[in-house]
């Protein structure tokens, strides 16, 4: 899963100078200016170093480089509260006040949005700032390390020499080992998900229930799921009887935890294919089912891709080839967060507009209220946007078929 083109980064150590593959999976550019800290080092002093651009490569005790990042995303997060707040300030402020004034407020929205992304960009940058080095196989030196040797090839694939990686792609890397041991636990379901690093986890997955009351169509031989991540679709579909799924995604680390989820189901009635939207070489579908990215907004990295549809590129693609795949009397699923719309980011109208470009139109919608910590925080300035989302299962027909049936 590494990249293709290898970079290198090097640095001097006692005057020697060193190199190693530089890994990072938030598409940092290897550090031009790296200095060595350890245990002595104040989190302050590293606050300061981080600010001013320099990568931090940690010798100390490998415990302690946790609690350094810890302490270093404490004060990012007080410096991001200070200029959120002020923002936030601005918006209660009109909230109160005049209908002009609100008219302000909501063109407000889509720069917070955008402001709120900066700082995450900027909160990635620096937190990226405090390195390891790692042997070949993964391998820590640093005191007290714990084995991350499998966590990093599930996460990043075999590596055969010594690489300089950010604390934090490695945390990223342990934290999923565990999700995919543990499972994420789908309620309605009555089984786990065993998300993969870098596959879109349902964590947030009150769409589920919208999946499983939906009325399937007639004819429900054959269904499409496209953007499958971990499959969880293509099981539901499988689940209520579906005879053959075909399952598809760009994001090769998300058709190999698919196809894991599908193997410790036993599912034989889903294949995979990776392709970019609809598969090839098979029948028409009776049903699409799709969730796409929800926000569209440009991804920054290759782990953002699944939430973050620039310029709603698969939700446009997937309606414009459904006349090509649908079998006749076919449905389409659509299941999408109206978050979009509340950020201005797409309009209702934009997205109608497409559908009926399409050829389609809407059969009936299914609507849920997510209760995510997200849509629950009023201290974030965007709580007006996140506290309104609803999300939606849209079925959508040809025109011709809404008329017939
Ligand atoms: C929001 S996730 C949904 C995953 C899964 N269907 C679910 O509901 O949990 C969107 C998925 O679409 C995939 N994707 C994005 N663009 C794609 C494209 N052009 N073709 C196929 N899959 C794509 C992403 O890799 C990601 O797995």
């Amino acid at each position: 899963m590494l990249a293709t083109e290898k970079q290198y980064v090097q640095w001097f150590e006692n005057e020697t100078l060193r190199h190693a593959r530089w890994l990072s999976e938030s598409n940092q550019v290897p550090p031009a200016r790296i200095v060595l800290v350890d245990d002595k080092t104040s989190a302050d002093e590293a606050y300061r170093l981080a600010c001013a651009g320099t990568s931090m490569l940690w010798q100390g005790d490998f415990q302690n480089a946790r609690q350094l990042l810890q302490a270093l995303t404490r004060r990012i997060e007080r410096s991001e509260q200070r200029k959120m707040s002020k923002a936030a300030n601005k918006l209660s402020k009109a909230a109160e006040s005049e209908f002009d004034t609100k008219l302000e407020n909501a063109k407000e929205i889509p720069n917070l949005f955008h402001q709120q992304r900066q700082a995450q960009a900027q909160r990635s940058r620096l937190l990226s700032r405090l390195l390891l080095e790692l042997d070949a196989g993964y391998v820590s030196q640093l005191r007290r390390a714990p084995d991350v040797s499998a966590a990093c090839t599930a996460a990043f694939g075999k590596l055969d020499e010594p690489c300089l990686i950010s604390f934090r792609d490695l945390q990223g890397a342990l934290g999923a080992a565990g999700w995919r041991a543990k499972g994420v636990p789908i309620t309605n379901l009555g089984l786990s998900i065993f998300p993969h690093y870098g596959v879109f986890a349902p964590t947030r997955h009150e769409y589920v229930q919208l999946l499983l009351d939906a009325p399937l169509p007639n004819k429900h031989e054959v269904a499409f799921d496209i953007g499958t991540g971990t499959g969880l679709l293509a099981i539901i579909l499988a689940q209520r009887g579906v005879k053959q799924i075909i399952a598809t995604d760009l994001n090769p680390r998300a058709l190999a935890c698919a196809r894991e989820n599908f193997e410790r189901l036993a599912l034989s009635s889903v294949q995979l294919q990776q392709a970019d939207l609809y598969p090839t070489e098979v029948p028409l579908a009776n049903l699409i089912v799709c969730n796409p990215p929800w926000l569209p907004a440009k991804p920054t990295s290759p782990l953002e891709y699944a939430v973050y549809d620039a310029n709603s590129a698969m939700l446009r693609g997937v309606l414009q080839g459904v006349k090509q795949h649908l079998a006749e009397q076919g449905e389409v699923w659509l299941i999408l967060s109206d978050l979009a719309e509340h950020l201005q980011l797409r309009s209702r109208d934009e997205l109608l507009g497409w559908v009926a470009d399409a050829g389609l139109e809407v059969k009936y919608r299914l609507d849920t209220t997510p209760k995510h910590g997200r849509s629950q925080d009023n201290t974030d300035p965007l709580f007006a946007a996140r506290s309104s989302e609803i999300t939606s299962l849209w079925c959508l027909v040809p025109f011709d078929n809404c008329n017939n049936t």
